[in-house]
C-alpha cells in the first residue's frame, strides 16, 4: 500500500513499517466539528470516525466497493492506495485529498472532513401503513377492576388470594392458571391497604397461563398500552396502541443504533464476535426505547403503562436485541440458537416499559427467514387464502414467499447493493436529495425527476434506478443487455471516464457539484440484482408446480417495494409479467405484522405454526437457479415469452423513435 495521505506545505509524509504504526496512538480530528478521537495507528479512518460516534455511509460493509464512505484529509497522514480506488473521484477531489473512510488507515494526527453526504442523513422511514385500524381487536393483556372485600377473623384469605379470586368474578381467567411474580406480590398488601381493597389488575396471557404483571390501586383500567416494533437492521419504527380500546395513539420511527457498529447484518455479527454482543445488544434496546419513549410522549402517557412489546426483526437482529451469540449462524453448519418465538420481561433486557411487561419477539423459519418475513405474511393475510400469494421483500438482501393456506415456500439471497444505492456509481438511500421517480422524454431524451422533499438532486435511490433502467429500455438509449447505445448523437448520451454514461441531472442542477449520471457499470450491477430477485421467483414457482399466471397476487413488502413503480418493475423483469391490478405494496409488512400480532392473541398463537409450515428452499443447492439467474441478466429476461405484454410495449417504443434501436 502506498503512503498518500497529504501534508499541505509539508509534502507526503515517510511511510512508516507497519510493524511498527499500531503502536502509535495518533488523533483524529474530524470536521466540521472538530470532534477528536484518539486511535491505534493502522486504525481505519471508518473506525476512527466510529469512535467518534459518526455514523458513516458504509453502503457496502467498508469493503471499498461503493465508494459512499468519502472524506478528505486535510492535514496529517494517513495511507491510501488512491490508484486503486481513483474511478470513485472527481479530479478536483483528488486535489482535495480525496480517500475512502473504509480504506485509509491512520498513521499520524490528521486532520479529515466528512461531507454531508457521507454521514447516514435522515432517511425516509415507512411508518405509515394502510388499514391499521381494521385489524381484529383481542389483545392478550386485559386490565380487572377489583373492589374487595377488607379481611377479618371471619375471613382469612390471603391478599392474593382475595385478589384473583375478584379477577375471576370480573370474567378474568380462574386464580390457578394465574402466575403471580415476587415483585407483584412484595407490592400487593401495601397497595391494597392505601387504597381501601380497591384496586386493578393487570393480567397478561403467558406462554403458559396467565401471568399477574401488576397491581395497581383505585381504577386505572384506562391506562392500558402497548407497542409493536420493527426492529430493522437500519431503521425502528414503533406503534403506541391503546390496549382498551385499540386505537393507535402514536407513531415514532429512527435509526438502530447499531449501525455506529457496522452496516449490514454480517459486519454486525462478526462485530458481536469480538466480544461486542453486548454493546449491540444494549444499542438494540436503546434504539427501541428512543422510539417508545418518543410515540410516549406524543400520546402523553408513562411508558411504565405499556405492558406488551412485540418485536418483528430478522433473525440475526432477534439474536442481538436479546444479547443471544449469533455466532453460529454465520459459521458451518449455519445453526441459530432458536427459532421459536420467544417471550422476556422488559425488565429483564432494558426495555422502556412496565418492569413486567412481556417483549414477544417473532419466530424465524431459518437463518435468513426471520421474524420480520413471518411479520410480513401475516400482513398479507396469505395464509387466510387460496390463491397463491408471492411476497417479495427486497433491501441488500431479498426474501420471497410464496403460497397459501395450505403450503408455503421460501427463499432468500443477496440482490447485491445496487437496488439501496450501493455500487451505483450515485446510488444513495431514499435521503432528502435523492431522485425518487424518473421519466424520460421519447423526443428529446429530457428526464424529469423527483427527488424526496423536493431538494437538488444528491444522487439516486433504489425506485428512481429502477425508473431509469425501465424509461433507458423504453426510450431506446440501452438494449436488453443494458448496453448504453453510443450511437446515439445526444449531450446526454455520452462516453464517461470509465463507461458510456446517460446524464440525469446536469451540475448546476445538482447539490454536489457534478453531473449525475447513470454509467453502464451501474446499469450491469442492477440487472444483476433484479435477476437475482426474478430468478428466485421463478425458482420457487417451479418447486411448486405453478406458472406465473396461476399467481393471484404479487405483495411487495417493505420500503423499497412501497416507492416501487410496478410497471416498471415488470418492464425491466424484476418480478414475473402479471396484470398491474395483481400486484400490491403492503408497505411495512414487518410493522403491520407486529401491529396485528400485538392487538390479535389469536394470531399471535398461530406464529410459531406458520414459521413450521414454511419450506424454506436453499438456492445456492437449487442447480436450477443459477440458469434461472443467467436467463434473468436481460431486460426484461432472455426468453421474451416470459413478458409479453413488455414485448409488445418495447416494439411498439422501437418502431416509434425508428433512429435508434435496441437489441432483439
Ligand atoms: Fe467505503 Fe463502501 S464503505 S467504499
Amino acid at each position: 500500500m502506498e503512503g498518500a495521505g497529504r501534508s499541505p506545505g509539508r509534502g507526503r509524509s515517510p511511510r512508516i513499517p507497519r510493524s511498527g504504526v499500531e503502536n502509535l496512538m495518533p488523533t483524529v480530528t474530524f470536521l466540521p466539528g472538530y470532534r477528536k478521537v484518539t486511535v491505534p495507528g493502522g486504525t481505519t479512518i471508518l473506525d476512527a470516525a466510529r469512535a467518534a460516534g459518526l455514523s458513516m455511509n458504509v453502503v457496502c460493509g467498508g469493503q471499498g466497493k461503493c465508494g459512499k464512505c468519502l472524506v478528505f484529509i486535510k492535514e496529517g497522514t494517513a495511507t491510501f492506495d488512491r490508484d486503486k480506488y481513483r474511478r470513485f473521484f472527481s479530479d478536483d477531489e483528488i486535489a482535495r485529498g480525496a480517500c475512502l473512510a473504509c480504506q485509509a488507515t491512520v498513521v499520524g494526527d490528521v486532520l479529515v472532513n466528512v461531507p454531508a453526504e457521507s454521514l447516514i442523513q435522515e432517511q425516509k422511514i415507512l411508518v405509515e401503513v394502510p388499514g391499521q385500524e381494521g385489524i381484529p381487536f383481542n389483545p392478550a393483556v386485559r386490565k380487572y377492576v377489583v373492589r374487595l372485600e377488607p379481611p377479618s377473623l371471619d375471613d382469612t384469605t390471603p391478599d392474593l388470594t382475595r385478589v384473583l379470586e375478584g379477577i375471576e368474578k370480573q370474567g378474568g381467567p380462574p386464580p390457578t392458571s394465574i402466575y403471580a411474580p415476587l415483585d407483584v406480590l412484595c407490592f400487593l398488601p401495601l397497595v391494597l391497604r392505601r387504597n381501601e381493597w380497591n384496586a386493578t389488575a393487570t393480567v397478561a396471557l403467558a406462554p403458559v397461563g396467565y401471568r399477574l404483571s401488576s397491581v395497581d390501586g383505585g381504577d386505572t383500567s384506562e391506562r392500558l398500552y402497548g407497542a409493536a416494533v420493527d426492529l430493522g437492521t437500519t431503521t425502528v419504527v414503533a406503534y403506541l396502541w391503546s390496549l382498551t380500546d385499540g386505537r393507535i395513539l402514536a407513531t415514532a420511527s429512527n435509526y438502530n443504533r447499531q449501525i455506529s457498529c457496522g452496516e449490514d447484518i454480517l459486519s454486525r455479527v462478526n462485530f458481536s464476535r469480538k466480544s461486542g454482543l453486548s454493546q449491540l445488544q444494549q444499542l438494540a434496546t436503546e434504539s427501541i426505547n428512543e422510539a417508545l419513549t418518543t410515540a410516549a410522549d406524543t400520546a402523553g402517557i408513562d411508558r411504565e403503562e405499556i405492558f406488551e412489546v412485540m418485536v418483528a426483526g430478522n433473525t440475526v437482529m432477534t439474536h442481538l436485541f436479546l444479547g443471544i451469540d449469533p455466532a453460529y449462524m454465520i459459521t458451518e453448519p449455519y445453526i441459530p440458537v432458536v427459532r421459536r418465538m420467544l417471550s422476556t420481561g422488559a425488565g429483564q433486557i432494558g426495555i422502556a416499559a412496565h418492569r413486567n411487561a412481556e417483549v414477544y419477539t417473532f419466530p424465524a423459519v431459518s437463518n435468513f427467514i426471520g421474524g420480520d418475513i413471518i411479520a410480513d405474511i401475516l400482513a398479507t393475510g396469505m395464509t387466510d387464502r387460496e390463491e397463491a400469494t408471492l411476497m417479495v421483500d427486497i433491501g441488500t438482501n431479498f426474501e420471497a414467499v410464496l403460497g397459501n393456506s395450505d403450503w408455503m415456500l421460501s427463499c432468500a439471497g443477496a440482490a447485491g447493493p445496487a437496488l439501496e444505492g450501493g455500487e451505483v456509481l450515485f446510488g444513495m438511500r431514499a435521503n432528502p436529495g435523492a431522485i425518487e421517480r424518473v421519466a424520460i422524454d421519447a423526443e428529446t431524451l429530457t428526464p424529469t425527476c423527483s427527488t424526496i422533499n423536493g431538494v437538488r438532486p444528491r444522487g439516486i435511490c433504489g425506485s428512481g434506478l429502477i425508473d431509469l433502467l425501465a424509461e433507458l429500455l423504453r426510450t431506446c438509449v440501452i438494449d436488453r443487455t443494458g448496453r448504453i447505445n453510443l450511437d446515439i448523437s445526444h449531450p446526454r448520451v455520452r462516453k464517461g471516464q470509465y463507461y458510456p454514461e446517460y446524464v440525469v441531472a446536469w451540475k448546476k442542477e445538482t447539490s454536489v457539484g457534478k453531473d449525475i449520471v447513470m454509467t453502464e457499470n451501474d446499469i450491469r450491477n442492477l440487472i444483476m440484482s433484479k435477476a437475482a430477485i426474478h430468478g428466485a421467483c421463478m425458482t420457487l414457482l417451479d418447486a411448486a408446480g405453478l406458472e406465473p399466471g396461476d399467481i393471484g397476487r404479487v405483495c411487495f413488502a417493505g420500503a423499497f417495494g412501497n416507492y416501487l413503480n410496478k410497471e416498471n418493475a415488470i418492464t425491466v423483469g424484476l418480478i414475473p409479467e402479471m396484470p398491474l391490478d395483481r400486484v400490491e405494496n403492503i408497505g411495512n409488512g414487518a410493522i403491520t405484522g407486529a401491529n396485528i400480532a400485538l392487538i390479535n392473541r389469536k394470531r399471535r398463537k398461530e406464529l410459531d405454526a406458520i414459521a413450521r409450515r414454511i419450506t424454506y428452499i436453499e438456492l445456492n443447492a437449487e442447480p436450477s437457479f443459477m440458469d434461472r439467474y443467467t436467463s434473468s441478466c436481460f431486460l426484461p429476461h432472455t426468453d421474451f415469452t416470459l413478458f409479453p405484454h413488455v414485448q409488445q410495449m418495447l416494439e411498439a417504443c422501437r418502431a416509434k423513435q425508428g433512429v435508434r434501436s435496441w437489441q432483439a
